[in-house]
């Protein structure tokens, strides 16, 4: 069984440089000698640089990219850009990006493409914005997902992660609960039927599949399939910037391994 995939999704935090070194510090002070968990923190471009120096204690994620290498794209930033800062995960696709930015399946696919070509691992995230009922499997799971992947070879398709986030588990979102485990192991087993569809047997049987939405000290161990293959990681925002509360995370789920 691959190893437990912990994703630190830090959004548009903290606020400075300055909060950003003390954040870098305890978090790396929490998870520390961790065995049996990857461990990737993503924290806003900025502090990419700043981050790398913890890297023999985790693995430095971005939360976007663009699809060009270089060239007049005012504000963008490329895969290799990231690549040569160390960056080995990118986050694409996520709900605030589709929402806040307007970012349509065919973006999503292009960023897709692009960080593959250099080697990053994209973590795809996917979800529905409202709450349906066990029985109903949202849309929005298989446009997203087929859309992220369309024409990326089925070889390529080892290399990336799939995150399962309702919008409405995530804890901004107002009125959020996080997901019943019992539903998020049923989400988790129709991606991994529909990459199948996809991308053929052997290769979605390599491809993560990681839950996302409110995800606490409390709840994480729970999200994480224990006799059937349901849901391989989690993608963690809030509770990522509180360092004990990542760090009890952290350890929980190396203990239940
Ligand atoms: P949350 O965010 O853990 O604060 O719900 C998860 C995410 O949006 O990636």
């Amino acid at each position: 069984m691959p190893k437990p995939l912990i994703i630190a999704n830090w959004k548009m935090n903290p606020a400075s440089a300055r909060a950003v070194r003390t954040l870098l510090r305890r978090v790396a002070a929490g998870i520390r000698g961790v065995r049996g968990v990857s461990v990737v923190v993503a924290p806003p471009f900025p502090y990419l640089a700043q981050a790398r120096a913890f890297r023999r204690v985790f693995a430095l994620g971005a939360q976007d990219v663009f699809w060009e290498d270089e060239g007049a794209y005012t504000g963008a930033v490329s895969p290799r850009m990231l690549r040569d800062l160390g960056v080995r995960y990118c986050i694409i696709g996520h709900s605030e990006r589709r929402r806040v930015f307007g970012e349509s399946d065919e973006v999503v696919n292009r960023k897709v493409k692009a960080a593959l070509k250099a080697r990053l691992i994209p973590i795809i995230a996917i979800g529905e914005e409202h709450r349906e009922s066990q029985e109903v499997v949202p849309a929005a799971l298989a446009r997203e997902l087929s859309g992220a992947i369309a024409g990326v070879p089925k070889r390529s398709c080892r290399h990336i992660a799939v995150a399962y986030e309702p919008v409405w588990a995530i804890s901004t979102t107002p009125g959020a609960r996080p997901d019943t485990p019992d539903n998020a192991t049923r989400r988790a087993i129709y991606i991994r039927k529909l990459l199948t569809k996809l991308v053929g047997r052997r290769t979605a049987d390599a491809i993560p599949i990681l839950y996302g939405g409110s995800v606490n000290a409390k709840n994480a161990v729970a999200f994480l399939s224990h006799d059937i293959r349901g849901m391989e990681g989690l993608l963690v925002g809030g509770a990522s910037l509180r360092p004990e509360e990542f760090g009890a995370i952290v350890k929980s789920v190396a203990r239940r391994r």
